[in-house]
């Protein structure tokens, strides 16, 4: 970021303030309102910060119009086709792509630490056997803060580090835990010498009682998936974990704050409701009642799965997320699918639709990223536990970054307070209704 030669003039009131404006590497200017209240008196009014920018970030890049993402600089369809989910957390968390001997390194640092603490086993326990694995994970990895007190110090740098890799390590044996638990099969311990997804599809396939080989065709597929949620700037889940750390969380809490804010449907709960949705609607023929819900205004129905704050164009990972539908489901023998002839129709319908066309709304990543999931074999319910797991190294990238970022202050938004000014106390028998 620098100083910007441009400043913007601001007038009310008889007044004029002078406010600086800084410029990024990409992306537009951005006015810089810090002094504003003191200055002016005055507070900015934007609901869902739709055109803030609460923090300065050097991780994740979007440019909507275009629909371009990009990781550290890499487009996200470059490392999709060339890298690995691994390779990803490593360029999110350090800034750039490892060499050989780093990579190594990297990978065994994260192997290290995939079992959880034995006593932690017990917690799941407490939640009722058919708990959604979002609420045993919300639970268990806020619990973490329990169990890890050597990684707690957030102003210690080696234990930001070991939290780190902690969680990334951790976090895919806690969710496939949380589905072993919800269907009521053992649990199954990490196999440390299988890759991140591998270990990942052993975790929630494997039973005690029968031999179960992970198919590498779909551990790429669930691999991709994983580099495809990775990051995403200054999103709900992820702002919810820089707002936690910003007070002097520790690392586990915060995390756990970022997965209860990524479960609700209008985030990352959308690819289970997308599902749902797809089901619903069932045949071909029912896609334009869905379609007239989605314009009513009078009816809350949305289509799940399209529109983005950020993207008024096609996600670009939706575009790789369908490529991937199509291979998975072809490799699998799974031919025909309903559920993606009706995605693929109900796309081509809403794009070709003023009302689609004229609010920029295309499919968003988690249009397509169900269809794969069930097609691995994962019940709707983990289709978010999976997003989570993967978005984890993005939500420690940014909160990492804040913890050592020299203007990092305290979340505190300011209000409109539009309730009644001040009046006084009325005794219980004098209040008339
Ligand atoms: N179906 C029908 N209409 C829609 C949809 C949709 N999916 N999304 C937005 N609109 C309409 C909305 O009704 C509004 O119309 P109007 O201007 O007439 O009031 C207009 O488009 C703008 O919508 P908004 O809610 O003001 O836009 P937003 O930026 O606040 O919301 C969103 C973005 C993703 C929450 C929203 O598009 C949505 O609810 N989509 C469905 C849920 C979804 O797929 N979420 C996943 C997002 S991508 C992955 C992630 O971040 O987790």
């Amino acid at each position: 970021m620098a100083e910007s030669t441009k400043s913007a003039t601001l007038t009310f009131d008889g007044k004029s303030i002078d406010l600086p404006m800084m410029s990024p590497t990409a992306g537009p200017d951005v006015i810089d309102i810090r002094k504003l209240y003191a200055q002016g008196n005055v507070f900015t009014y934007d609901p869902g910060f739709t055109s803030t920018a609460a923090t300065d970030s050097a991780i994740t890049f979007i440019d909507g119009d275009k629909g371009e993402l990009l990781y550290r600089g890499y487009p996200i369809e470059q490392l999709a086709d060339k890298s690995h989910f691994l390779e990803v957390c490593y360029l999110l968390l350090y800034g750039e792509l490892p060499t050989a001997v780093e990579m190594v390194d990297f990978e065994a640092r994260v192997t290290k630490h995939t079992m959880v603490h034995e006593q932690m086993h017990y917690f799941f326990r407490g939640f009722r056997r058919d708990s959604h694995p979002m609420a045993t994970l919300v639970g268990v990895v806020g619990a973490m803060s329990a169990f890890y007190h050597d990684s707690l110090d957030i102003s210690d740098q080696w234990q930001r580090e070991v939290a780190a890799i902690r969680m990334i390590a951790k976090l895919p044996t806690i969710a496939a835990m949380a589905y072993k638990y919800s269907v009521g099969q053992p649990f199954v311990y990490p196999r440390n010498g299988l890759d991140y997804a591998s270990n990942f599809l052993h975790m929630c396939f494997a039973v005690p009682c029968e031999d179960y080989q992970v198919s590498p065709t779909l551990a790429k597929a669930l691999d991709r998936i994983m580099m495809l949620h990775a990051d995403h700037e200054q999103n709900a889940s992820t702002s919810t974990v820089r707002l936690a750390g910003s007070s002097g969380a520790n690392p586990f809490a915060c995390i756990a704050a970022g997965i209860a804010c990524l479960w609700g449907p209008a985030h990352g709960g959308a690819n289970q409701a997308c599902l749902e949705m797809l089901r619903e609607i069932g045949s071909l023929d029912r896609i334009p009642e869905f379609i007239a819900r989605a314009k009513d205004k009078n009816d809350p129905f949305r289509l799940m799965g399209f529109g983005h704050r950020v993207y008024r164009n096609f996600d670009p990972r939706a575009k790789v997320m369908k490529e991937s539908a199509d291979e998975v489901l072809d490799l699998m023998g799974i031919h025909n699918n309903p559920l993606l002839q009706i995605a693929k129709e109900l796309e081509k319908i809403a794009l070709e639709d003023p009302y689609f066309i004229e609010k920029k709304l295309y499919p968003n990543v988690d249009f397509y990223s169900g269809i794969i999931l069930e097609a691995m074999g994962f019940p709707t319910s983990m289709f978010t536990p999976i997003f989570a797991l993967s978005r984890t190294v993005g939500w420690i990238s940014q909160w990492k970054e804040m913890i050592t970022d020299p203007n990092q202050k305290i979340g505190r938004p300011r209000q409109l307070y539009i309730g009644k000014t001040t009046r006084n106390y009325v005794d219980v028998a004098d209040r008339v209704k």
